[in-house]
């Protein structure tokens, strides 16, 4: 990660004042978003900050605004420090446990129609969530080998270098910890300790894709790959504040076809979406409301 150095500055050296968040979000947005598109607009300041602070220690820096200063000096390397403090990347394996038995379900019914699979995980960090994903994607093409079930998933982010950990697929033991064992056998076991013990085997791969998206764009386009099955759209929008969640659910909701089920977290509540044209089957899953099963 650029810019991180392995000897952090006691806490009390750091200065992350509102004044530099001001700075950040304000002065800086659109100049980030044009070298390294990040979101611009709607980031919430006081998640930015208590983040800051953890990250800027971490990486060696005094100051908030000594990071900024090089940034906006030009300096390459500060620039995608400032990218990389603006994104979370924190995911794992079959996280939120009560989605995968509904897209399990969901998608056998899909395939039982005889319909392709696709199914997408917009903000995908390291790919964890997609690779959960293709496990139960093709944990329910097992069902019904006699139909050979074509099945797609993609991942997308805004931050290159978890797309490129998510391409790599080598996990460690925290990261798969939740994922059932008849799930966790289906990866390729690649050493006995370390940080790279787990590997997505060829034939997962074969069909899962990743790639850079940013979700916040104003001039954001939909992937090709639309309509999905499923969307998870998890533990990202609560980076935004509510008129960008609003235009963000509205793009993704969009994306998912007639009976498609939208995915959510229990951090982000339920975002008012049962209001509108999602209805809810989960405490944070959805679905298109024209052809909801469950209430
Ligand atoms: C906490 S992770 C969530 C990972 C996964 N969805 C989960 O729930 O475990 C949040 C991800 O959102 C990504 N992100 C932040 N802003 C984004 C944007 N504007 N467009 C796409 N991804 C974004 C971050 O880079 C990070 O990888």
């Amino acid at each position: 990660m650029p810019g991180r150095t392995t000897a952090p500055l006691p806490r009390a050296a750091i200065a992350v004042t509102p004044e530099a968040i001001e700075r950040l979000v304000e002065r800086t947005s659109l100049q980030l978003q044009q070298m390294s598109g990040v979101a611009d607009g709607g980031i919430k300041r006081g998640f930015v900050a208590s983040r800051l602070a953890v990250e800027v220690r971490l990486r060696g820096e005094h100051s908030l605004s000594g990071l900024l200063d090089r940034a906006e000096g030009g300096e390459a390397e500060a620039q995608h420090a400032l990218r990389d403090l603006l994104t979370i990347n924190y995911s794992s394996f079959w996280r939120e446990p009560e989605h995968w038995p509904i897209l399990a379900e969901h998608l056998c019914l899909r395939i039982q129609a005889r319909a392709p699979l696709r199914v997408w995980s917009a903000a995908c960090a390291r790919g964890e969530e997609a690779w959960t994903a293709a496990l139960v994607a093709a944990e329910a093409a097992s069902h019904f080998v006699a139909f050979d079930p074509a099945w797609e998933v993609l991942g997308t982010d805004i931050d290159t270098a978890s797309l490129d950990a998510a391409i790599a697929g080598r996990y460690a033991d925290e990261d798969i910890g939740a994922l059932p064992e008849r799930l966790r056998s289906q990866l390729l076991a690649t050493g006995s300790t370390g940080a790279a013990r787990w590997d997505i085997p060829a034939d997962l791969r074969e069909h899962v894709r990743f790639r850079h998206l940013d979700l916040a764009r104003a001039d954001w386009q939909p992937p090709a790959e639309a309509p999905f099955d499923a969307i998870f759209l998890s533990n990202v929008l609560i980076y935004f504040d509510r008129a960008a969640q609003e235009r963000i659910l509205q793009n993704v909701a969009g994306c998912l076809r007639p009976e498609g089920i939208l995915f959510t977290s229990r951090t982000e509540g339920n975002l008012g979406l049962a209001t509108r044209q999602l209805k809810a089957v989960g405490t944070c899953t959805y679905i298109t409301a024209r052809t909801a099963r469950r209430s």
